[in-house]
């Protein structure tokens, strides 16, 4: 197992969702970006690094009905099927490293919060941003959340990159254009704050 891998299991092992900085009880900003892609119920939609976050259960209740969830961890994959209850059933589950992702199929819509921010090294984001360009449609969707340059320098403990909307656009714009950025306080369970840069692209 790597340690990256170990890291997680552990986390979601020892934790409630209530112990981690990045818990939210509705994905408020994700949702509204969603919002603004205009996608059919019939859309292909995944989570990256998902987590046990209420994201999944959001699209369920709005009706979409190909969703995927991928996590590094297989007990956060666990924890949020356990939580979803008979509902896990409609979603796809899947365990992997994202740098090692080989999708079946394409998406309409790609969504990140957090998970890419981890990627440190240009290897491994080299890696995530070709898995991503083969995976979304053209004309799909990327939404993507990570620690702005105002936020938090280390996430669950780990080294994790900041970004701006220039810094992320440029490392996208070969394949997707960029259509919106914003910043935002996520306001953690422990009442501390994380800004947060969330943006939006096109793919080509
Ligand atoms: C800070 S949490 C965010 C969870 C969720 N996206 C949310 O907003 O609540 C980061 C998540 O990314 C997952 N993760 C970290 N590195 C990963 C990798 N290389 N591949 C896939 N998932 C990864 C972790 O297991 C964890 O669930």
């Amino acid at each position: 197992m790597n340690t990256s891998k170990q890291h997680w299991e552990n986390v979601y092992n020892t934790k409630v969702p209530e112990e981690v900085s990045w818990f939210q009880i509705y994905p408020k900003t994700s949702i509204a970006f969603v919002e603004q892609c205009n996608l059919s119920p019939d859309a292909h939609i995944i989570d990256i690094g998902g987590g046990d976050s209420h994201f999944a259960d959001a699209l369920l209740d709005k009706g979409f009905r190909n969703i995927y969830v991928l996590d590094i961890s297989s007990n956060a994959i666990e924890k949020a099927k356990q939580r979803l209850g008979t509902r896990a059933s409609k979603v796809n589950w899947i365990v992997s490293d994202i740098t090692e992702f080989a999708p079946q199929v394409q998406f309409d819509l790609w969504h990140d919060r957090a998970a890419f921010h981890f990627l440190t090294t240009e290897d491994s984001i080299y890696k995530y941003v070709s898995i991503a360009e083969g995976a979304i449609k053209k004309g799909g969707h990327l939404i993507l959340g990570t620690f702005s340059e105002n936020g938090p320098k280390k996430c669950s403990g780990l080294e994790i990159k900041q970004y701006s909307a220039a810094s992320m656009s440029a490392i996208f714009e070969v394949s997707f254009d960029r259509v919106k950025c914003i910043t935002e306080d996520h306001a953690t369970p422990f009442n501390t704050i994380q800004n947060f840069l969330f943006c939006s692209f096109n793919k080509k």
